[in-house]
């Protein structure tokens, strides 16, 4: 049987595709729990539902794809209708942690010009406050070392993202850092303090973005506006 986890996200998953329409223009998350949306999505296609879909990483191209979803770059389109996206960490004031995919830059940029944002998960990525889990900030890689530098004086803790003995890619060619924000209070002035760092190309702090949150939770889902 399927863990509780994987159910939860399913279960949000299917719940959000119930905001697309026809004729919309739909920003595709990346992740574990966008991969159950955009699986669901694909069956609407196949069932006759017109959208087209912006992709939010190569991996997420790759599976819309596979399943026959229309897609279209962002610069082809206005606004986007709605975009939904999975994300790692959600407090009670719908700040997120996102990146663990290591897609934050462009699901951002996505996030940005979208009239709508739902975010979909399952009831572990509901925290008090944020920071257990690492914020990836996408860096410059010629920068990397001296950003690396500016972040322990910060007292930050970077982790330069790794896949197999090398260095983690981004799909905009960058590396990713990995830094400890528990116990920060003020994460907008974080956020900015980060972004003024000439190398940091973008955090994984998503504040303001959420529109509805749908939150599996057991056999259920809770829907938040
Ligand atoms: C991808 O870069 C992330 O922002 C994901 O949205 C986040 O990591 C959630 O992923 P899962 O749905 O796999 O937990």
């Amino acid at each position: 049987p399927m863990p509780n986890t994987e159910k939860e996200k399913q279960l949000a998953a299917e719940a959000s595709v119930k905001f697309v329409k026809d004729g919309m223009v739909v920003g595709l998350g990346t992740g574990s729990t966008a991969e159950f949306m955009i699986r669901q999505l694909g069956e609407k296609v196949a069932n006759g539902l017109s959208m087209t879909g912006v992709p939010s990483s190569e991996r997420t191209a790759n599976l819309a794809q596979e399943l026959g979803i229309p897609l279209t770059p962002l610069d082809k389109v206005d606004k986007l209708d709605l975009y939904i996206d999975g994300a790692d960490e959600i407090d009670a004031q719908f700040n997120m942690i996102k990146g663990g995919g290591g897609a934050l830059l462009r699901e951002k940029i996505l996030a940005y010009n979208s009239k709508f944002n739902v975010i979909i998960v399952d009831s572990s990525k509901k925290v008090e406050s944020l920071g257990k889990f690492r914020l990836p900030l996408e860096v410059i890689p010629l920068a990397h070392k001296k950003v690396v530098d500016q972040l322990i004086q910060l007292g930050l803790n970077p982790i330069l993202r790794k896949l197999d003995n090398s260095e983690y890619r981004t799909d905009e060619n960058n590396f990713i850092l990995d830094i400890n924000i528990s116990g920060q209070k003020n994460l907008k002035d974080l956020n900015t303090r980060l972004l003024e760092i000439p190398g940091v190309v973008e955090t994984g702090l998503f504040l303001d973005y959420v529109n509805v949150l749908i939150l599996g939770r057991a056999g259920d889902v809770e829907v938040t506006h």
